[in-house]
């Protein structure tokens, strides 16, 4: 049985965390002990990793290498002796080691930044690395140029911790609404309603390959004439007439029989024939010369979701607290460091909650995010700090343990348009009505607050159907939670819950009635008000670790030309 100890949290003691369902132990749990792994010394045991540095040393009697499995920042260091393997093939950057050792403290005079080594004794598995070839070799790389990688980027230290930093906060977001009595619902990633209205949805058709493939097998085989048809339409004639004459003559059954197969044969060849004839190369078309869905997979037309909300709201108007945690498709055009084709979102939805509910939950877990970060990858948060943004701890430190401010829209504005009075400069106009720019977002968070704030009570033009109208009739219970660094982080909302109002919005907004008829039976039996939001995983991660670009907080970034692997 492993020993499992709590993650960053380990006792002095002479165990280490195993790794489950593999020969090794952690190198976390070695080097994140409070001794630095010192206590271990003496210690025989396996350790499996990539070879970040490597260098011959004693004139090739020896190598130190780096090994770093991704269970922490931290390497461990190795010493190999000649006698053990040949040392060249250690030393690239990149290789791959599985070994078994002991762990000892490095000389004095050598101690350096480590407290532990491991003395290796055997080498159980090797995968080289051709240093000639390897494309991230150990000087330090950007960002954008790993982007050219994202297969191996992994193996670097940046993103290494990100990932470690993603994981923590999704483990973070399932603790978070369970403890608070919320269940799980995996809502549709293809989807036949457009959640958000604003047509920014890729399509799901296999009417393109259907296509494609028809093209080809036309020109393969070039489909019958007009003489084709008519010759097996002939054919069927000829043998029907023969089966009227033999019955008409009272021929024996057997005779009968015999003609009636053949009959029968000749209209299958001509339905083939038929039906190849009226094969058409290109997208089917109806009889207006519109795309003939019909004929698609679903046979509708089909998207890739932009956000569960709409059918995680199904479940909460039955099941009452409930999120959604899944990937969203967006096809806006959007070149900055803040979209992403593909992202992923976080989508509580609450019945019996309005609006201010909304607003205590979004704030409580960003908050409790915040503080699991410094819980739990405090090392990693620490790199970020050294290598990327120097407030990243200090950030996390103060979003955990202030209040959010909360501003109506109204008020909003009216400091942004205090501000250019006292001489600030801002691109875009300031009036009542406008969608906040990031530059206005910006200046909320970064220099009028320093602080987190809630913007509520939105113009109803600038915002989705589906938010409640407020008795102003002019504003919508929307509110937008945004940060220092990122600008919004959540968006959300109470629902409307009135059948009558959401569907004269949705007709305001010219939004066909017909693919929200279910979700309009959400309010015409047993309406409940009910509110939710939806956070945007990789801003959150943008926020958390100051890193400047969504690209490179996300695994497999997709965006406007680029979708690798
Ligand atoms: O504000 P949005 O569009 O809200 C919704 O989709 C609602 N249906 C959510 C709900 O109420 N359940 O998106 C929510 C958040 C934004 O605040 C932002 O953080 C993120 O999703 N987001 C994006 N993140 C990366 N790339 C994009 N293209 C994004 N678009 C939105
Ligand atoms: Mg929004």
């Amino acid at each position: 049985m492993a020993d499992v100890l709590p993650m960053n949290n380990l006792a002095i003691s002479d165990t280490v965390e195993q790794a489950e369902f593999s020969q090794r132990v952690l190198i976390r749990s070695i080097l994140t002990r409070p001794d630095g792994g010192a206590g271990l010394a003496g210690k025989t045991l396996k350790v499996g990793g990539w070879v970040k540095k490597g260098r011959e040393q004693g004139k090739g009697s020896f190598a130190f290498l780096e090994l770093n499995d991704g269970s922490c920042p931290a390497n461990l260091q190795l010493i190999i002796y000649s006698d053990v393997a040949p040392l060249s093939q250690f030393t690239p950057t990149g290789t791959c080691l599985h070994v078994e050792g002991v762990l000892q403290m490095p000389p004095e005079d050598k101690q350096g930044k480590q407290s532990i080594e491991l003395k290796v004794s055997k080498v159980l598995d090797i995968g080289p690395a051709d240093p000639g070839k390897y494309p991230l070799p150990k000087t330090r790389l950007t960002l954008e140029f790993l982007r050219d990688y994202v297969h191996l980027r992994p193996r670097t230290n940046t993103i290494s911790a990100i990932a470690r930093i993603r994981n923590a906060l999704a483990y973070a977001t399932h603790t978070f609404f369970q403890k608070h009595g919320f269940l799980y619902v995996h809502t549709p990633i293809i989807t036949t309603s457009d959640c958000e209205g604003a047509g920014e949805m890729f399509q799901v058709t296999t009417l393109i390959n259907e296509a494609e493939k028809n093209e080809k097998e036309l020109l393969k085989n070039p489909p019958p004439s007009q003489e084709d048809v008519d010759l097996a339409k002939s054919l069927v004639k000829e043998k029907g007439e023969i089966v009227a004459k033999l019955k008409a003559d009272k021929a024996g059954k057997p005779c009968i029989t015999a003609a009636v197969v053949e009959l029968t044969k000749a209209k299958e060849s001509l339905a083939k024939v038929e039906e190849r004839f009226n094969m058409k190369p290109g997208i089917p078309k109806k009889k207006d010369g519109k795309v003939d869905y019909s004929q698609d997979f679903f046979a509708r037309q089909a998207f890739l979701t932009v956000s569960g909300q709409l059918q995680v709201e199904s479940f909460a108007c039955a099941l009452s607290s409930v999120y959604t945690f899944g990937p969203t498709f967006r096809a806006e055009n959007s070149h900055t460091s803040r979209h992403l084709a593909e992202f992923w979102m976080v989508e509580p939805e609450i019945a019996f909650a309005d609006i201010e509910d909304d607003m205590k939950c979004a704030e409580a877990y960003v908050r409790f995010m915040c503080q699991w970060l410094l819980d739990n990858c405090y090392d990693d948060m620490e790199f970020m700090v050294e290598k990327f943004d120097k407030n990243a701890i200090k950030r996390l430190q103060m979003v955990a343990s202030t209040n959010f401010v909360r501003l109506s829209y109204t008020e909003a504005v009216t400091i942004l348009e205090e501000a250019v009075v006292k001489g600030h400069k801002f691109e875009n106009k300031v009036e009542w009505g406008i969608d906040l720019a990031s530059e206005h977002e910006k200046y909320l968070t970064e220099i009028k607050y320093e602080s987190p704030v809630i913007v509520y009570n939105y113009p109803k033009g600038i915002k989705a159907f589906y938010m409640k109208l407020n008795p102003d009739k002019k504003t919508v219970a929307a509110m937008d939670v945004l940060v220092p660094k990122v600008g919004e982080l959540i968006g959300g909302s109470q629902r409307e819950e009135n059948y009558e109002i959401i569907k004269e919005r949705i007709l305001e907004m010219g939004l066909p009635l017909e693919p929200y008829e279910w979700y309009l039976d959400l309010r015409r039996y047993g309406t409940v008000k009910h509110s939710g939001f939806g956070l945007g995983f990789e801003r959150m991660i943008l926020f958390a670790t100051g890193i400047d670009n969504i690209r490179d907080v996300i695994p497999f970034p997709r965006f406007p030309g680029r979708a690798d692997l």
